[in-house]
C-alpha cells in the first residue's frame, strides 16, 4: 500500500467553526456524526477542495467521533478528495448514458489537450480530470461536474471553451 505523504495547512477559521456548529445544531449532542456529510463539504470547500488525513482527524475531533468514522466516509465518496487537486476538477460521468453519448472521447480529448492522464493534475495545479459514476443528469449526456455546476451536452468545442474560460478566471465554481 502506498504511504500517505500529503500535508495540508489546517485552517478552521471562526467563520468555518460557526458554520460547523450551525450544521451540528440540527442534531442531538450525542448524534453530531449525523452532520458529517455537510461538514465534510464545508471543510473541503474551505481547504482548496481536498481533505488530508490530518484534517479528517481534526474533523473527527470536532464532531467527537473516531477518525475511522470520517475515513470510511471520505474514502467511499468520490466527491471527497484525499490529495491535492487542481483548482478546476473536471469530473466526467462515465456511466452508461454518458458512455453511449461519447463521454470517453470527451475525457480523452480533455486529457490530451491538458497533457495529463485520467486522475492526474496539470503541473501548474490548474486542472484535474477524473471519471465518476452517474451524476443523475443522464438526459444531458455526455456531461461533467465542475465545482457545484454541471456542464452538459459536451462537445470538443464546449470543452475548449470551458478550458479557455477557466484559464481566464471566468468560471464560477460555487453556487454560494
Ligand atoms: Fe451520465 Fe447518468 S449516465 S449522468
Amino acid at each position: 500500500m502506498e504511504k500517505y505523504t500529503y500535508k495540508q495547512e489546517i485552517n478552521i477559521t471562526p467563520e468555518l467553526m460557526a458554520r460547523i456548529n450551525e450544521l451540528t445544531s440540527h442534531y442531538p449532542e450525542d448524534k453530531r456524526k449525523s452532520a458529517l456529510l455537510p461538514v465534510l463539504h464545508e471543510v473541503q470547500d474551505a481547504h482548496d477542495n481536498w481533505l488530508s488525513q490530518d484534517l479528517q482527524i481534526k474533523i473527527a475531533e470536532i464532531l467527537n467521533i473516531q477518525p475511522i468514522e470520517v475515513f470510511e466516509v471520505v474514502t467511499f465518496y468520490t466527491m471527497f478528495n484525499q490529495k491535492p487537486i487542481g483548482k478546476y476538477m473536471f469530473e466526467f460521468c462515465r456511466t452508461s448514458c454518458c458512455m453511449i453519448r461519447g463521454a470517453e472521447d470527451m475525457m480523452d480529448y480533455t486529457c490530451q489537450k491538458l497533457g495529463i492522464k485520467e486522475g492526474e493534475t496539470t503541473v501548474d495545479g490548474m486542472f484535474t480530470v477524473v471519471g465518476v459514476e452517474c451524476l443523475g443528469a443522464c438526459g444531458y449526456a455526455p456531461m461533467m461536474q465542475l465545482g457545484d455546476f454541471y456542464k452538459e451536452h459536451l462537445t470538443k468545442e464546449k470543452i475548449d471553451e470551458i478550458i479557455t474560460d477557466c484559464r481566464a478566471g471566468k468560471i464560477t465554481l460555487h453556487d454560494k
